[in-house]
């Protein structure tokens, strides 16, 4: 499947599945964009897909600010490929969530995605098409304690997966979502012994790679999911079914 001449924007490209994405577009021939907070990051993973023939250029972004998300859209310009990625995920019982994290991270998870959308979709409708991708997580689904505002964040962005298919699928526009389960990432190193203990208690019983769930975003992005909309996919080795 060739991305050739598309232009994907992948939002926390810098590490993970952001990353994994980002390399896995720009293999297939895409331009793409990356976005994250730290340019040194950034730029080695721009220079490691150029070092692959790929194409690639970072874009530094606090989505927790106010505002980044459009700026971010605007230097950006028009995509093909919208990856709703990046999110930050503060782990702890209600009670103990500083409310300023809280908000912190409804910005990134939520309002971010919700901007970019807002933004970027309009030039997708006038080319009618394009493909929007939400990393959503297993977590949304389940009241698993420790992560309540992150699942309700996450629950929040599936919804709106729904409610942009409805409102973009007939001008061209798929909007879907993948729901990953634990993913080894370097965002997942400080749970510690945690990722694999939650990892158990899949049937699959073992954490997923970052390739693994970037290769269901490509899927979903692609043209092989041609009817595929409005969709909220599991890639969590089978813990949903169970
Ligand atoms: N790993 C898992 O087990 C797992 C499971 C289910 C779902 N997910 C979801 O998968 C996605 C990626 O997770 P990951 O494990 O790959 O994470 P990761 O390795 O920590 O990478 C997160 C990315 O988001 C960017 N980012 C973080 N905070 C940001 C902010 N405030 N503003 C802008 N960019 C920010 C980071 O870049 P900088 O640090 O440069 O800003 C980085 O590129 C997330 O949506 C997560 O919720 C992960």
């Amino acid at each position: 499947m060739s991305f050739e001449n598309k232009t994907v924007l992948v939002t926390g490209g810098t590490s993970g599945i952001g990353r994994a994405s980002a390399e896995r577009f720009a293999a297939a021939g895409a331009t793409v964009v990356i976005s994250g907070r730290d340019e040194a990051r950034g730029q080695e993973v721009v220079a490691a897909i150029e070092s692959a023939g790929g194409k690639a250029r970072f874009v530094s972004a606090e989505l927790s600010t106010p505002g980044a998300a459009q700026q971010l859209a605007q230097t950006a310009g028009a995509v093909d490929v919208l990856v709703n990625n990046a999110a930050i995920f503060p782990f702890g019982p209600t009670h103990e969530l500083p409310l300023d994290q809280v908000r912190a991270m409804f910005e990134v998870n939520v309002t971010a995605p919700f901007a970019l959308v807002a933004a970027l979709v309009p030039a997708m409708i006038a080319k009618g098409s394009g493909a929007i991708v939400n990393v959503s997580t297993m977590v949304a689904s389940l009241g698993l304690p420790g992560l309540s505002a992150y699942g309700a964040s996450k629950a929040a962005l599936e919804l709106l997966t729904k409610v942009w298919a409805a409102e973009y699928s007939p001008q061209g526009v798929r909007v879907n979502a993948v729901a990953p389960g634990p993913t080894r990432t370097p965002g997942t190193v400080a749970m510690g012994d945690g990722l694999d203990q939650l990892a158990a208690t899949l049937p699959m019983a073992r954490p997923a790679s970052a390739q693994e769930i970037a290769n269901t975003i490509f899927f979903l992005a692609s043209d092989e999911a041609s009817f595929v909309t409005g969709a909220v996919l599991p890639v969590d080795g089978g813990r949903s079914a169970v």
